[in-house]
């Protein structure tokens, strides 16, 4: 994923204040519960550990299911095989691959998956290795992608081609507009090329990811018919990308709402798009988020700095990008207990969090409100962490390794009610 830096949703929320819970605001279950307690006390990893709950993931599948048109879940996000896997199984067979590596991981799952190859450019070999594969739908974004795709599919009559056009990313937390996206002429000249060789077309478009404004899709549906009626071609698939956004501390955007401006701009725009287009999705973030979290423990505390385990060059990336917003807990005392839940009103103190590298930006300055007793050996959970952060994690500095467990919590566990979480 292009991510070019913009950081506007850190700036644009209070951060929190001292004394204030550690996850306020939510109707949100989150995390490993005790499962990821019991490992962490009789298996502790020497790096993290990755914990996917699998009921979060199940109810974020459903929920994808059920509000966005036609899902094709960006594999990019988190190609593990547990989330593939339950993905298959809970019904979502649709896949928006970048990569032969990503569609064979698909494949790997479930050999009939329908996947679309949405990175806008590939090489020749790339496409006919993936068309050989079963793909039948490719994105681009320029006449010399379109040579590439004919040079390499010449019987493309089987095939769609979608053309990413260009949007307005204001709204979103990370700019996707940077390499890819043609621009209104350039779109209006391919869809017409492609309409002479007689191939299906289709729009796409990414809005940015972490989009918090649900009426950046109406602008970007708004824009794909302005496209469309300028080409005067046929167009058989509307794809609306991903950029749904993860529910982090102070992001209150549902899903529901996204599905909403989708639906009313398409019955805007339902004469120039025709009665038979296709609408479809590529959500990627909301899908596993919320579903991910990662135990760091903390290797030092200088002050209010904490040191942890692990940090922006492993698992933690997110928290660079998106500065006090994740959730986050302490899980287990330096003494090897839970902390203690029967103490109420145990003060809260504002920290800084810094990753174990000697990179002067593994830092994350927050500030995050923790309990004011937080010492070396305590280790503490970190929420919404399910997307991009494994896919980007590396070893530098020999830093970085971890470990990786699933939860299926009873649906009762972890409920908000309970002040402690776990
Ligand atoms: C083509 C394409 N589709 C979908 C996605 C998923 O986006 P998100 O995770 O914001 O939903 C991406 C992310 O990079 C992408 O490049």
């Amino acid at each position: 994923m292009h991510a070019a830096h913009s950081n506007n949703i850190g700036n644009s929320f209070p951060g929190p204040v001292a004394g204030e819970k550690l996850f306020p605001a939510t109707d949100l279950v989150w995390g490993g519960g005790r499962a990821l307690v019991e490992r962490l006390v009789t298996d502790p990893p020497a790096g993290a550990l990755y914990c996917l709950n699998l009921r979060v993931l199940s109810e974020l599948v459903h929920s994808a299911l059920k509000t966005l048109p036609t899902p094709y879940y960006a594999v990019k996000a988190n190609s593990h095989p547990c989330i593939l896997e339950e993905m298959a199984r809970l019904g979502l067979t649709r896949f928006d691959i970048a990569s032969l590596e990503e569609l064979t991981a698909v494949q790997a799952i479930l050999p009939d998956a329908t996947c679309a190859f949405m990175n806008p450019i590939k090489s020749v070999q790339e496409i006919r290795t993936a068309h050989h594969l079963g793909v039948n739908a490719f994105a681009l974004d320029s006449m010399a992608e379109m040579e590439r795709l004919l040079k390499a599919l010449p019987e493309s009559s089987r095939c769609t081609f979608l053309v990413r056009i260009a949007v307005n990313q204001a709204d979103a937390a990370y700019n996707m507009s940077g390499k890819f996206g043609a621009t209104r002429e350039e779109s209006v000249a391919l869809l017409r090329q492609l309409a002479a060789h007689g191939v299906a077309t289709g729009i796409t478009f990414h809005v940015g990811s972490q989009c918090l404004d649900p009426s950046a899709y109406d602008k970007a549906i708004t824009e794909a018919s302005r496209i469309l009626k300028a080409a005067a071609t046929p167009l058989t698939v509307l794809d609306v990308g991903g950029g749904f956004p993860a529910r982090h501390r102070h992001t209150l955007s549902h899903l529901e709402w996204y599905g909403k401006a989708i639906r009313k701009a398409l019955d805007r725009h339902k004469v120039t798009f025709g009665p038979a287009l296709t609408v479809q999705s590529e959500p990627g973030r909301c899908l596993v988020a919320h579903a991910g979290s990662v135990a760091v423990q903390i290797k030092a505390r200088k002050q209010n700095l904490l040191v942890l385990s692990d940090g922006r060059h492993g698992l933690l990336s997110d928290l660079w990008w998106m500065h006090g917003l994740h959730p986050m807990r302490r899980i287990l005392c330096h003494t090897g207990h839970p902390p203690d839940r029967t103490t109420t009103g145990n003060p809260y103190s504002l920290f800084q969090l810094a990753g174990p590298t000697c990179d002067s930006h593994d830092f994350f300055p927050g500030p995050y409100s923790l309990p004011h007793d937080m010492a070396e050996g305590d280790w503490l959970e970190i929420g919404c962490l399910g997307a991009y952060c494994l896919e980007l994690a590396t070893r530098f500095n020999g830093y970085g390794s971890h470990q990786f467990m699933t939860v299926t919590p009873p649906n009762d566990h972890n409920h908000p009610a309970d002040p402690e979480n776990i």
